[in-house]
C-alpha cells in the first residue's frame, strides 16, 4: 500500500480499536468482489448475452420503480429473479467477512456494532455479520402485492413470471421483490436505526457507496455532526471523500482485511 494509504489504513484502525460504538454504511462496492455488479458502473460484464442487451436497453433506475412494474410486471420480476439467483450463486468476500469479524471483536468487549447496508444481497448475514439494517430492503425475500405476506422463493430462477402470490386466491396478487424502489420509503424501523446510530456511535465507516442516494448517504454526516470519527474506503473518489477525517482509495476486499488486523495487533 501507498504510504499515504498506508498512514489512513493504520490511523483508521487506531480510531476503531479505541471506538466503543462504531456504526458502518455498505454500497454495491463491498459486493463487487462477489462478482455483483453495481449501480453506476458502465457495463456489466458478468450479464449473460441475453441479459446484456436487457441492460443496455434499460438503466437499472428505470426498472426499480412501482411504475416499471405496474406497466411490466413481466419484465421487472424477469430482471429482479435474474439478480435475485445471481446474489444467492455469490459468495461473501474477504470485505464482508472483515466486517464481521470486527463485530464480533467489539461485541465480545461490550460495545456496540450497527452495519448500515444498502445492499439488497444478503452477502452480509452470510458473512456472519449480525446486527445489520437493511435500508433498501432484500432480493431474497419477495412479497405479495395484496396482503403483504413474505415469502422466500426457493434457491433456483422461478418459472411463472410475473409470479402469483401463494397466499391470495385473487388473480391479481403478484409477488414482488421486497426491496425499496425509487419513490417509495425506506422502511420507519431501518431510518430509526440508521439514525440511531449515526447519532450515538465514535466512528462511523461509509465502505463502497458512490455517496449519490439519500438518506443513506446522510448518515455519515450526520455520525460527523455529532463529533464521530469518519472513514471511506472505496477505490474512487465520491462527494463525501473531501469531508472524511480519513479516505481510503481501495478496494473493500484489500482494506478492511488490514484494518482488522490492525485493530488486533495494533
Ligand atoms: N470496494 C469498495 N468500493 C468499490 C469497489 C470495491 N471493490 N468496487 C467499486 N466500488 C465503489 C465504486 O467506486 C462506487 O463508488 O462502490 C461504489 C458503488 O456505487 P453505486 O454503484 O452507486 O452503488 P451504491 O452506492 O450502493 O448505490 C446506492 O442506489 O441504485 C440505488 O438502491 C440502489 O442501493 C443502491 C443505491
Amino acid at each position: 500500500m501507498l504510504n499515504a494509504m498506508h498512514h489512513a489504513v493504520q490511523a483508521a484502525a487506531n480510531a476503531l480499536r479505541a471506538a466503543r460504538r462504531i456504526a458502518v454504511l455498505t454500497g454495491a462496492g463491498i459486493s463487487a468482489e462477489s462478482g455483483l455488479r453495481t449501480f453506476r458502473s458502465a457495463a456489466a460484464p458478468d450479464l449473460p448475452p441475453d441479459m446484456q442487451a436487457l441492460w443496455k436497453e434499460f438503466d437499472p433506475q428505470t426498472l426499480a420503480t412501482p411504475e416499471a412494474f405496474a406497466a411490466n410486471p413481466d419484465l421487472v420480476t424477469r430482471w429482479y429473479d435474474w439478480r435475485r439467483i445471481g446474489c444467492l450463486a455469490a459468495e461473501p468476500n474477504a470485505g464482508h467477512l472483515a466486517l464481521a469479524e470486527l463485530e464480533r471483536g467489539l461485541v465480545q468487549s461490550d460495545g456496540s456494532y450497527t452495519l448500515l447496508t444498502q445492499n439488497v444481497d444478503r452477502l452480509h448475514q452470510r458473512a456472519g455479520s449480525r446486527n445489520v439494517v437493511e435500508l433498501h430492503g432484500t432480493i431474497i425475500v419477495w412479497r405479495c402485492t395484496r396482503c403483504g405476506e413474505e415469502t422466500e422463493p426457493a434457491p433456483e430462477p422461478m418459472t411463472e413470471f410475473p409470479p402469483r402470490a401463494p397466499c391470495c386466491r385473487d388473480p391479481r396478487a403478484l409477488l414482488r421483490p421486497d426491496v425499496v424502489w425509487f419513490g417509495e420509503a425506506l422502511p420507519d424501523c431501518a431510518l430509526r436505526a440508521a439514525s440511531d446510530a449515526a447519532e450515538s456511535c465514535d466512528v462511523f465507516m461509509s465502505i463502497g457507496t458512490s455517496s449519490m442516494v439519500y438518506p443513506a448517504a446522510a448518515f455519515v454526516l450526520q455520525a460527523a455532526a455529532n463529533g464521530a470519527r469518519t472513514v471511506e474506503i472505496n477505490p474512487d473518489p465520491t462527494p463525501i471523500s473531501p469531508r472524511m477525517d480519513w479516505s481510503i482509495r481501495a478496494k473493500a476486499g484489500d482494506a478492511l482485511p488490514r484494518i482488522v488486523e490492525l485493530m488486533r495487533t495494533g
